[in-house]
């Protein structure tokens, strides 16, 4: 047994299949999804993805299924039971399962699954080399503040970065840069930094308020507005954040080569140390 799947209050391995054909998520895409890393065991701004849950289940109307220490503990033990000591922890929240109806009924039970993964994260080398972006057209929904499993648009745009030979998508929505498929995405110009506002058409990335909070913290200025698509070259740095990625420079974009500086190794050592004081004990 290489992984441990926690699945409505016991724990089993991700052999075991465990969702309802008409559970909610399975068909509507009804549920929202966190992805948090741990490293040596110890989880990473655990309680940021707590509260970011919270929020998306709230603002879909999904009673939660958890408070934060239950929460905590059913991921520490999660973690606890696995065999191996870094990766991710992956966790959905479905409305629940019912007979298959866009109404919904209120008295729902949740399905809440949650399960581990190996991940080896970026090295130094990867660190240093950074990662290519191609543009596409956003065509995900209106609310992507809310971590929704309904990633159809995302995962179509990620096909095309791959087909492309890139890493990962710049979504752009009418001249306007927004993120990756599944980054945030910074610029730095003029010694400043810029960065879309954490609004409905963006994720409000973990790593991203932590990067901002460590970027105000160094006197560095912020500016959170969107981006043109035209302004895009006209940069020092690019780079993009997730949780497996950290902090990442973009090496190019649509095959053009971005210019490199050296803010983004600077972030990415302050990042590194933050991540490595929250896992501490
Ligand atoms: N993706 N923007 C989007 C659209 C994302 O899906 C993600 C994360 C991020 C970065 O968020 P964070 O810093 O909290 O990881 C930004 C996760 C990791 C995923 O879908 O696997």
């Amino acid at each position: 047994m290489n992984d441990v799947l926690y699945i409505n209050s016991r724990f089993t391995t991700t052999s075991e299949r465990v969702i309802g054909v008409e559970d909610r998520g399975f068909q509507f895409g009804d549920a929202v999804y966190e992805v948090f890393k741990f490293v040596g065991k110890r989880p990473v701004f655990l309680a940021d993805h707590y509260q970011r849950m919270e929020r998306g289940l709230r603002e879909i109307e999904i009673h939660s299924p958890w408070d934060e220490a239950a929460f905590a503990a059913i991921m520490r033990e999660l973690i606890a039971r696995t065999a191996f000591d870094d990766g991710i922890v992956y966790i959905q929240v479905s409305r629940g399962e019912g007979e298959r109806a866009h109404f919904y009924s209120d008295d729902l039970r949740p399905t809440v699954v949650a399960y581990t993964r190996a991940v080896t994260f970026p090295d130094a080398a990867k660190k240093e080399r950074g990662i290519r972006l191609v543009t596409t057209a956003d065509l995900r929904w209106k609310h992507c503040d809310v971590k929704s499993v309904n990633l159809l648009a995302n995962v179509l745009a990620k096909k095309k970065a791959q087909r492309a030979g890139a890493d990962e998508v710049l979504l752009i929505d009418g001249g306007i840069v927004r993120e990756g498929a599944s980054a945030s995405f910074f610029v730095i110009r003029g010694g400043g930094v810029i960065t879309h506002p954490p609004d409905e058409h963006i994720l409000p990335g973990i790593v991203r308020d932590r990067v901002l909070q460590l970027v105000r913290a160094a006197g560095i200025p912020v500016e959170e507005r969107p981006l043109r698509e035209s302004e895009l070259f006209d940069v020092d740095e690019a780079f993009i954040t997730s949780t497996s990625m950290s902090v990442m420079p973009v090496s190019a974009i649509d095959g053009r080569t971005m210019r490199r500086g050296p803010l983004t190794p600077v972030l990415q050592r302050l990042l590194d140390e933050e991540e490595a004081r929250d896992a501490s004990p």
